[in-house]
């Protein structure tokens, strides 16, 4: 199966993305590199370096997934109690421009 990891740069998506590709799929990684790290991503992953905010066009034109495994996130708790807009941006809109 082919399968869209965003957030793929972070802790949880590195490792979603690992077990993936452990199990034979084929995985593409979203990440704009905000909190996460490049290294992070698995080899053998393909990479977008894209905000999610963006919808990914490219990603989803490109790879053509057949899953999406949305783990990017602005998750710095304190960040949303000081910008609760940005962190809706993030996380709310985001998620539905990727949808
Ligand atoms: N870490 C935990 O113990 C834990 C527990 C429960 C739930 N979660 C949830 O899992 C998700 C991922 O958490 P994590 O611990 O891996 O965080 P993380 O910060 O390690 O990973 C988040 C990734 O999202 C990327 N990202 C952030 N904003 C982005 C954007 N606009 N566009 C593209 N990429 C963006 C970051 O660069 C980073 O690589 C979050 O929703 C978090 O709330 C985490």
């Amino acid at each position: 199966m082919r399968v869209l990891v965003t957030g793929g740069a972070g802790f949880i998506g590195s490792h979603v993305a690992d077990h993936l590709l452990e199990r034979g799929h084929e995985v593409a990684v979203v990440d704009d590199l905000s909190t996460g790290q490049r290294e992070k991503v698995p080899e053998g992953a393909h990479f977008y370096e894209r905000d999610v905010r963006s919808g990914c066009r490219e990603g989803f034109e490109e790879f053509r997934p057949e899953a999406l495994c949305h783990h990017a996130a602005q998750m710095d708790v304190r960040r949303s109690v000081a910008e609760p807009a940005f962190d809706a941006d993030v996380n709310v809109l985001g998620t539905i421009r990727l949808l």
